[in-house]
């Protein structure tokens, strides 16, 4: 998909991100190769910086010993939407082992994680740990001020746009326009928060919360998923720092400026998953229902409580043994931070436990499987799943629900059952609504979904379907570009010919 024929910027981007939208491995020869990410923000951001003629600014995933190491272009071979990203048009973000581990594990995973996602108590607040957040930030900020000093320019009316990405940059843009505003580099800044942003008096825990909010506020524009956590940050401007605000136009009036805040929910792309589940095999068995569960192995993604939901599922609805399965996909994810290995031997314990309760000659309750798929596997698995079970205790969004949907092709369709604490609760309407923390009710739920008549399955997978075709990921990117002001209009695409 060449998101570039539906979305272009005006003018040249600047995306800076933790990630790059590849990962650079070593191969035995000591030669570098790429690897690129399959993310629907990679597919539709990328082409629009190529389009433009811009730079991507981040980590690569590994540390280069020398920083002056080419970086390889990408295979041939390779279909991936980066494939047109020169490895001129990007900027490889270099920093000392050490701080980086501080800034990534430390204060990005082990603090702003779990504080975001309002689990206080999970968060450690170090010192150490943010002064390194604080280095790694203007490390980015440096890497970009050397893009946008490359950038082309059509003309001299044109102002580059720098699109800042998630929790680990929230103070990048301060430099970013200090740096430009002392070279005399014009530039818009804009900032999409791809988690959530939590109540004022969750946010107020983190010592160093001003600081925070400036960063962010050093943007023209910022976007979060949903019209909450917009709300939640307008308000911690306004308490943490007294700044005016217009909760009805979400306006922050900062530093003389006017900073917009928007709520700008992200979808994934529809079509991509529609057709891969049209080409997908055929994995799972027809002789049972199979209830789908994909997840990155994270604490707020509720999966303890799932597998607890499932067992009071066969508990108390004893029709379902032998005939139901879960299927849990638990992708491993920042293994080197403590609570996230807890988690893994947890999972294990409690999936033993329950499967050997339940399991008989021919039939385990729970098929576990810690590692990744191809997104093939996974489209199958997504069609002929019958019910899609996300349930994060909290979740900024949540595209699996997203993906699920689009991949749900069969008549009749499966269920969708969705917490109300994912961004994805609160815009999926049509979905059963389930809070995770209600064991009980949760598998009633549950057993709601593997019973609902067709005729109601079908209803509300269309109009799910409906909805995500509509607003899908280059929805998302153009209602980004509009916000600030960058998109480029079909009259635009005239003028230049
Ligand atoms: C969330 C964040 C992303 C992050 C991803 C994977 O979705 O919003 O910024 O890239 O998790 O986490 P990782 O730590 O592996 O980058």
């Amino acid at each position: 998909v060449n998101n570039a024929d539906v979305v272009s910027s005006t003018g040249s981007m600047i995306v800076i991100s933790n990630r790059l939208p590849f990962v650079l491995q070593r191969k035995k020869d000591g030669s570098l190769v790429r690897k690129a990410s399959a993310g629907g923000l990679v597919t539709a951001v990328a082409p629009v910086v190529i389009n433009g003629n811009g730079f991507w600014v981040g980590w690569p995933g590994i540390h280069l010993d020398n920083p002056n190491e080419p970086i390889p272009e990408s295979d041939p071979d390779d279909i991936s939407p980066t494939t047109g990203l020169k490895s001129d048009k990007v900027i490889v973000v270099q920093i000392d082992p050490v701080i980086f581990d501080s800034y990534y594990n430390g204060c990005c995973n082990a603090t702003f994680w779990p504080l975001f996602h309002s689990m206080p108590d999970r968060a450690n607040f170090k010192r150490e740990h943010w002064k390194n957040y604080v280095t790694a930030n203007k490390e980015f900020a440096e890497c970009t001020l050397r893009a946008l000093r490359q950038l082309p320019r059509k003309n001299a009316n044109e102002v580059p746009l720098i699109w800042v990405h998630d929790y680990h940059l929230m103070l990048a843009a301060n430099w970013i326009r200090q740096y430009a505003e002392d070279e005399g580099i014009p530039c818009k800044l804009g900032f999409f928060l791809h988690i959530p942003f939590p109540p004022w008096d969750i946010f107020r825990l983190f010592p160093w919360s001003d600081e925070i909010l400036q960063g962010m506020l050093a943007c023209d524009m910022i976007g979060f998923h949903i019209t909450d956590y917009c709300l939640n940050f307008v308000d911690c401007c306004q308490r943490n720092l007294g700044c005016r605000v217009d909760r009805k136009n979400l306006l922050v009036e900062h530093g003389g400026r006017t900073v917009r805040v928007r709520p700008l929910p992200i979808g994934i792309p529809f079509e991509r998953f529609v057709e891969l589940a049209e080409k997908a095999p055929k994995l799972l068995s027809t002789n049972q229902q199979i209830i789908l569960g994909v997840d990155r192995l994270d604490y707020t993604k509720g999966l303890v409580h799932r597998l607890l939901a499932f067992e009071k599922l066969l508990e108390k609805f004893p029709e379902h043994l032998e005939k139901v399965s879960l299927l849990q996909i638990s992708v491993p994810s920042r293994t080197d931070v403590k609570e996230y290995q807890e988690l893994k031997e947890e999972m294990d314990q409690l999936v033993g436990r329950i499967n050997g309760r339940f399991t008989t000659p021919n039939w385990s309750p729970i098929r576990y499987i810690y590692g990744s798929l191809s997104q093939n596997e996974l489209a199958a698995f997504y069609r002929d799943a019958a019910v899609g079970l996300v349930t994060p205790l909290r979740d900024g969004m949540n595209l699996v629900a997203k993906e699920f949907v689009a991949c749900q092709i069969n008549i009749p369709p499966g269920v969708l059952i969705v917490s109300p604490f994912a961004g994805a609760g609160e815009t999926m309407h049509e979905a059963l609504i389930c809070n995770p923390y209600e064991i009980d009710d949760a598998s009633e739920i549950i057993h709601r979904a593997l019973t609902m008549p067709e005729d109601e399955r079908i209803l509300r997978m269309n109009y799910l379907r409906r909805r995500e075709k509509l607003n899908d990921v280059n929805y998302w990117t153009k209602s980004f570009l509009s916000a600030m002001g960058s998109l480029q209009t079909q009259d635009d695409h005239d003028e230049v010919g």
